[in-house]
Formats: structure tokens, sequence, C-alpha cells
């Protein structure tokens, strides 16, 4: 097989979600939903929600401790921390300093990237580029989301989709031919009006009558981004491994970004995938945007899912929008 890069292994992962389950009945009792409307369209059955006291930065370092712990890595080890979120714990400082902090990652050149439910395959990219060019040794990228706190929850089309929760991984220069063999990502701004928080930014700053008009929580047009959701993933899947001579039947399991069972249903379909092959946990935890990719990644990992030289795909797609995917030889 012909490795394009120099690889880059993942060592150890981790991921925490909160304690609070919100189940698909509770949410009857706040929208006009049900929960045959929510499992059927869907497939979520409950997420998580994050405590009075929890914001996302917390969340991240409940994960990015266990992923290290996983790694047998000590904090004063890593060189680069990268949070991917879209719902930092405020605008600035980054989450990611408020990580390198409670972690005690004091030598981490640490920053946040924004790519939506893309942003844990973008950083993943830009932590293997440091580890391959030599500048940094060791990385810790973490996917981390409070979406409870930007969701309108009057609005049935959109609270019924998200969960919070975070999920990290460690990575480190491993043996050629293993780790990440190949990345695919893409970019659409065009699409930048189909899922947005318009008003809290320099566009519309916070003011009495964007709060007015809910304009602080996040809108989204949900039948034109399944349509983008279903093209892109497929898309992406089909080019990540063209790019290293692979196909289709080499996949052993596929990661999939989870928003919604039945894009992922349709891209297994497409694909010429068994479900078998595809790991799904939206049912528990919904759609938990950066962190979602991760948490299924190490979740899989501790089901005894993946096995040693197994080939694993990730692939998102997200608000931008944007897309990616990752080969990665276990
Ligand atoms: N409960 C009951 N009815 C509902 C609900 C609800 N929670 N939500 C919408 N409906 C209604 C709609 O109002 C509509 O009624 P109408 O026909 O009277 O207008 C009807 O159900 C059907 O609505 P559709 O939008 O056609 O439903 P669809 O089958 O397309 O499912 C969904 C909607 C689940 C949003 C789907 O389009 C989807 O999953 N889209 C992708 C969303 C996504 O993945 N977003 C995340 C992107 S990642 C990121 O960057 C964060």
């Amino acid at each position: 097989m012909e490795t394009k890069f120099k690889s880059v292994e993942i060592v150890g992962t981790g991921f925490y979600v909160p304690e609070k389950i919100l189940t698909n009945f509770d949410l009857e009792k706040m929208v006009n939903t049900t929960d045959e409307w929510i499992r059927t369209r869907t497939g979520i059955k409950e997420r998580r929600i994050a405590a009075d006291n929890e914001a996302t930065s917390d969340l991240a370092i409940a994960a990015g401790r266990l992923a290290l712990s996983n790694a047998g890595i000590k904090p004063d080890e890593i060189d680069l921390i990268i949070v991917a979120t879209l719902s930092p714990d405020m605008l600035f400082p980054s989450t990611a300093c408020l990580v390198q902090k409670n972690i005690g990652a004091t030598r981490a050149v640490s920053f946040d990237i924004e790519a939506a439910c893309s942003g844990f395959i973008y950083g993943l990219s830009i932590a293997q580029q440091y580890l391959q060019n030599g500048t940094y040794k060791i990385a810790l990228v973490i996917g981390a989301e409070v979406f409870s706190r930007i969701l309108d929850w009057q609005d049935r089309n959109t609270c019924v989709l998200f969960g919070d929760g975070a999920g990290a991984a460690v990575l480190k220069e491993g043996e050629n031919g293993k780790g990440i063999l190949s990345v695919q990502l893409g970019t659409d701004g065009s699409g930048a009006d189909l899922l947005k928080q318009p008003a809290g930014g320099s566009r519309l700053p916070a003011s009495h009558e964007t709060v007015d008009q809910r304009l602080h929580y996040l809108k989204m047009d949900g039948r034109e981004v399944y349509k983008f959701a279903t093209k892109s993933m497929v898309e992406t899947v089909m080019k990540v491994l063209s790019k290293i001579g692979l196909s289709t039947r080499n996949i052993d399991l596929l990661i999939p970004h989870q928003a919604n069972i039945r894009i992922l249903e349709c891209v297994a379909e497409k694909l010429g995938l068994p479900m078998e092959k595809v790991f799904v946990n939206v049912d528990r935890y919904g759609n938990t945007s950066a962190a979602s990719i991760p948490i299924a990644l190490s979740e899989a990992l501790k089901q005894g899912r993946v096995k040693k030289n197994d080939i694993v795909i990730l692939v998102s797609f997200g608000s931008g929008l944007t897309w990616g995917a990752t080969i990665i030889k276990w």
C-alpha cells in the first residue's frame, strides 16, 4: 500500500459526556414533538446536557485527561493542543488556552479551530502536519461542544437533534505505513446560510433586538443540510480512498459524524457497506458536532470494534459548509 504521508498515529483516546440525560419523552413536554417522530426521522433516543456549572472547556478537559491517561502521556509532554468547537466557553480567550492551563500542559502551544462538525478532522489534519514536519512531537486534539447553550429550546426543528459532549485523541509520530494514511478536506462557503448562529459576532453584535429575535440561537435549513450531508460524505470517502489506491472493500470500520441515522444508512448504502461496518451511537448522544467523531472513535475502540491493522475511515460534514475524511490504519 502506498502511503502518501509519513505516518502519524493516534496513541490514546478518551471521551466525556455530561451525566444528565434528556430523552425524547422529556422533549415531548418542552416542544410540540413526539418520541416517535424523533426516533423515526433521526434515530435519536436521548442526548446528554451539560450541568449549569459545566462549560465546553470542562468537558474538553475531562476527555483530554482520559486520552492522555489512555496514551500514557503526561501533560507536560504535550507540545500542541487543538480544540475544535463552535460553542466555546467565550469568544476569547480560546477554549484551548483554558484546557492547557487546567490540564497542566505548560509547554503546549494551544489554539481553537472552528469548522463545525468537521472540526475534529480538520484538527487532526493540522496536528498531522506539525508532527510530520517535526515541529512538534506530541499533540492533543479535542472536539468539544455544549450545544445546549446555543439551541433554541422553543424550536422543534433543531432542539431535538443535538447534545453535549467531548472526545479527544493523542497523536504521535508513528511507524511508516500505519496511522493517518490519507486526508481529504473540503469547504463551500456558498452554503454558509444553511446552518448558522446569526448574532453575537461582529455582523450582529449582541443587543436587546437580537436577543428578542432569538438570533443567538442555531438556525438551520434541515432539508438542504440533509442533501449536502449524504452527497458530501459519499464523495469524500471515495476521494480519500482513491488518494492511496484503496476501495470501499478495504474499509473495516466507517466512523461517520453522528447527525441522523437516515443519513448514515443512506451513506452506507451508496458506498455498498453493510451497517455492521458503520459505527453508530447517535441514538444515545444525538449530534454532538465537533465532539461526535472523537466520541465515536473512542467508544469504538473501547468496544473492541477496531483491531490491529484495520482500515478505519472518519468522515464528517458541517456548517460552513465544511467536510472532511481521514483514513487511519490501526
Ligand atoms: N417533531 C415533530 N415534527 C417536526 C419536528 C419535531 N421535532 N421537527 C420538524 N417537524 C415537522 C416539520 O415542521 C415538517 O412539518 P410540515 O411538513 O408540516 O412543514 C415535518 O416535520 C417534516 O419536516 P422535514 O424537514 O421534511 O423532516 P425531515 O424528514 O427532512 O427531517 C431533519 C428533518 C431531521 C432535520 C433532517 O432534515 C436532517 O437530519 N437534516 C440534517 C440536519 C443535520 O445533520 N444538521 C447538522 C449539521 S452538522 C453541524 O455543523 C452542526
